[in-house]
This record gives C-alpha cells, structure tokens and sequence, in this order.
C-alpha cells in the first residue's frame, strides 16, 4: 500500500447538551472487520511508539483523549497526522511503516485492528521493510 492509501475518516458525532457521542461500526465506518482493539495511554512526555509496519493488517487509530502525532512512511515518502479529536481517526493499510510521537498528557490512543495479536505479521526492521516495498 501506499501513502495515498491513509486517510482520515470523520466517524458520526451525535451532539447533545448532555455531551457528544461518536460511534464507529466494522466495514461501515471503516472499510474492514475489527477482530481487535488495544489502546495505549500512560506514554511518558518524549516517548515514541510503534517504529514498524505490519503484513497482514489494517489498522485505525483514534485518539480518544489528548493528542499525539502518527508519522506514515511507504519507503518512498512520509506524511504526519496529527490526531487530537474523539470523532475522527487514521485509516492505515498494511504494509506501511508507522511511529506514533508527541503524545500529550493523559492522551488515549485506541486502536482497532482487522487481526488478532501475531508478532509473525511485524516487520520492525526497516531495511526488511524497504526490500518488502521493492526499494
Ligand atoms: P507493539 O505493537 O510493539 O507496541 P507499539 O507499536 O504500540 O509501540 O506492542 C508492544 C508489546 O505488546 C509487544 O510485546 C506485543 C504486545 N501486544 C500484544 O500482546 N497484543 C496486542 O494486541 C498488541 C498491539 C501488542
């Protein structure tokens, strides 16, 4: 895949006086069926997370509280997201590396994933992941 692959997807926002409500559907809202969802938080001010690409899966990222930095690179380019509201997030095909960065205090980063956890579907090597996209 390639960077032109990612986007934003802007999810429903039910507005309300007693609070807003966003929703996200499988193969609805985002085009794959979630089999799983994980969410990193507590990340200390200047750590980064991620720092590789995936095979099989596809993943979308929210960032359900604060904000924080997705940087996307297909080998050839790389474009950074900046990710800072509870009713969008970042659709990311396989095969793209990718490093989340610049979280702010008490950020919530949730992830929904078209797979189940296998380490066999990480590619954290970068020159792995150059010869894999043929560069
Ligand atoms: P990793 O995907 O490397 O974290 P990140 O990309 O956010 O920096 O995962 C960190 C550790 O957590 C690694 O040992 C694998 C484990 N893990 C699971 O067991 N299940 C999961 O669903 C995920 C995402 C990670």
């Amino acid at each position: 895949m390639l960077l032109e692959d990612v986007k934003i997807i802007n999810l429903p926002k039910i507005e309300d006086q007693r609070g807003n409500l966003s929703f996200l559907e499988s193969n609805n809202h985002i085009p794959f069926k979630i089999k799983r969802t994980y969410w990193i938080y507590d990340v200390p001010g200047g750590f980064a997370r991620g720092g590789h690409a995936f095979l099989e899966q596809h993943e979308f990222i929210i960032a359900l509280s604060g904000s924080f930095d997705v940087i996307v690179d297909d080998g050839k380019e790389k474009k950074t997201f900046t990710l800072n509201r509870s009713y969008y997030g970042l659709y990311i095909p396989s095969t793209l590396w990718r490093e989340m960065n610049n979280f702010s205090t008490n950020s919530l980063a949730m992830v929904s994933s078209s797979t189940l956890f296998s380490d066999d579907d990480y590619v954290r090597d970068y020159d792995q992941f150059l010869k894999l996209k043929g560069i």
